[in-house]
C-alpha cells in the first residue's frame, strides 16, 4: 500500500561492532522501507557480512539499536530475540541446510519446532513454499542429491515459510557455479516483485542495477556512499560505486 511504503520497517541505528579487538563496524545506520530491496556492496572485508549478522543478532553489537516497525529490539531478552528472528530471516552463502533431512523436512522443521505446527500442516506449507521456488518435484531429495542452486532455493523456501517481514541475504549466489546463479537470482527477483523487503549483499551488479531501490556501498566498516542504481552507477558519475563496479567487471573479464 503506497501509504505504508515510506515508513521504515527496520531501522539500524549507529551499529558498532568490534571483533578480536578490531573495530569492524563504525556506527553504521540504515533504514529500510516496506517492500524495498537494498543491495550492500563493497570490497572484501568491508563489513557487509558482519553488518548482516548484527542485523539478525547472530552477532551482538556493542553499541547501537535496531527498531523493527515501532519496537526497539532487546536482544538480551530471549523471547524478544526469538520473536525478532522469526520476523527477520537470513539466507547464507553456503545454504546451511540439515544434511540428514529431505528438502521438504528442511522447510517443515522450523514450522514444527518454532511455530508448533502439526506435521500435516507444516508439510502442507513446506510443499507450497518449495513450489514457489520451483522445486515441487524435489521435496523427497536430500541436500547431497541437490545442485547448489537447488539447495539455495530450499534455504529460501525455508526462510519464506516463516513469513518474515524482512529477509537478509549474504551473497546468496557466490558459492554457486556460474550456470546456477541465474535460477537463484530469478527467485529473488520474483520475491522483490512481490514486495518482500530485503537487504542483500552481492557482487551481482547487473541484478543490483535492475532491481535495487538503493545501493549501499560499504568500506572499512562504514557506509561511504548510497543512492539509486541510476545515480551511483551512471557512466562518468565518478562515484566510488561506479569505480568499484568497473573494477569488478575488469576482474571478471580477466577470469574469462
Ligand atoms: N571473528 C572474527 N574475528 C576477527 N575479525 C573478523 C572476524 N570476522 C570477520 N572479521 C574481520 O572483519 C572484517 C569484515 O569482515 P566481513 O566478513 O564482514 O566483510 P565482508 O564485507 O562481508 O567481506 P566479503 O566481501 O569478503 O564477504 C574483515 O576485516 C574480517 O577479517
Ligand atoms: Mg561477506
Amino acid at each position: 500500500m503506497p501509504s505504508e511504503n515510506n515508513t521504515p520497517i527496520l531501522q539500524m541505528q549507529n551499529i558498532c561492532k568490534t571483533l578480536s579487538g578490531k573495530e569492524i563496524l563504525r556506527s553504521v545506520s540504515l533504514d529500510i522501507n516496506r517492500g524495498e530491496l537494498k543491495v550492500l556492496i563493497g570490497p572484501s572485508g568491508a563489513g557487509k557480512s558482519t553488518f548482516l549478522q548484527c542485523i539478525n543478532y547472530l552477532l551482538i553489537p556493542e553499541q547501537g539499536q535496531i527498531i523493527l516497525e515501532d519496537t526497539v529490539v532487546n536482544p538480551g531478552v530471549k523471547k524478544d530475540l526469538y520473536n525478532y528472528r522469526q520476523q527477520v530471516g537470513m539466507i547464507f552463502q553456503d545454504f546451511n541446510l540439515f544434511d540428514h533431512l529431505t528438502a521438504l523436512d528442511n522447510v517443515a522443521i522450523a514450522l514444527r519446532k518454532v511455530k508448533g505446527m502439526s506435521k500435516k500442516q507444516a508439510l502442507e506449507i513446506a510443499r507450497k513454499e518449495l513450489d514457489r521456488v520451483g522445486l515441487s518435484d524435489k521435496g523427497d531429495l536430500y541436500p547431497a542429491e541437490l545442485s547448489g542452486g537447488q539447495k539455495q532455493r530450499v534455504a529460501i523456501a525455508r526462510a519464506l515459510a516463516m513469513e518474515p517481514k524482512v529477509l537478509l541475504l549474504d551473497e546468496p549466489t557466490s558459492a554457486l557455479d556460474p550456470e546456477l546463479v541465474g535460477e537463484v537470482l530469478s527467485v529473488i527477483r520474483d520475491l522483490a516483485k512481490e514486495g518482500l523487503t530485503m537487504i542483500m549483499a552481492t557482487h551481482q551488479m547487473d541484478f543490483a542495477r535492475a532491481l535495487a531501490d538503493e545501493i549501499v556501498f560499504m568500506q572499512q566498516g562504514e557506509i561511504i556512499e548510497r543512492g539509486s542504481p541510476a545515480a551511483l552507477l551512471k557512466e562518468g558519475s565518478g562515484t566510488r560505486t561506479a569505480d568499484f563496479c568497473n573494477k569488478l567487471s575488469d576482474m571478471c573479464e580477466e577470469l574469462d
